[in-house]
């Protein structure tokens, strides 16, 4: 009996724990939705994916790509940016699917570097914001990774206050076995 509630109360404590983890490490942003990191329909597709997102320090993006069909390159200007300039790269991914961390805000300026793939529109500038988005979270739930709702929601709450409020209660049950 008091096993059982000592275990539901661990899962508890584990459950919000992974919550508090998923809210300091911030939102999992899916670059392109749907259509991943790939040649887009058109030239404003990942313009028009970054204008509905609001992505601040501590989020994440997730390019999705399979390694030798496309890259990421990172270049620090919007002019080497516009021009699909390879000359001054500051950053270079290409084993897919990559994960970045968004540690700084300001401009970031992203695109592909296999053949034409930035001239048609594989590229990605987005303006990393240094405030968490506000409440109520943005329409990004549908399309973003599984704990983004998560993220989201648990702004509401104090997950570390719970957290610890947790744990003390289940060290409590802990000692009482
Ligand atoms: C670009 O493609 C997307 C997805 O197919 C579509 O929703 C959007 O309307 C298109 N934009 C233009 C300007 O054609
Ligand atoms: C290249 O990038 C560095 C920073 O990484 C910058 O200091 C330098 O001015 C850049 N040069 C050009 C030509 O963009
Ligand atoms: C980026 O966002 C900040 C506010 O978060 C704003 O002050 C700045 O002008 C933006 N920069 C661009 C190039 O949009």
């Amino acid at each position: 009996m008091a096993r059982r509630r000592q275990h539901a109360s661990l899962l508890l404590c584990a459950v919000l724990a992974s919550l508090v983890a998923g809210s300091t490490a911030g939102i999992y942003h899916i670059v392109g939705a749907g259509k991943g990191w790939r040649m887009p329909p058109n030239k404003t597709y990942y313009d028009d994916w970054a204008r509905t997102k609001h992505i601040s320090i501590g989020d994440k993006l997730m390019f999705l790509y399979r390694s030798g069909a496309h890259n990421i390159v990172e270049v620090p200007s919007r002019i080497l940016f516009d021009a699909c300039s390879m000359r001054n790269i500051t950053n270079r991914y290409q084993n897919g699917p990559t994960i970045i961390e968004l540690t700084e805000p300001g401009q970031r300026y992203y695109f592909c570097g296999v053949g034409e793939h930035c001239e048609v529109g594989q590229k990605l500038a987005i303006n990393v914001s240094n405030v968490a988005a506000p409440l109520p979270p943005d329409d990004d739930d549908d399309d973003d990774a599984p704990n983004a709702a998560g993220a989201a929601s648990h702004r509401l709450i104090h997950p570390a206050g719970l957290v610890a409020a947790c744990l003390v209660h289940a060290l409590l049950l802990l000692r009482a076995v």
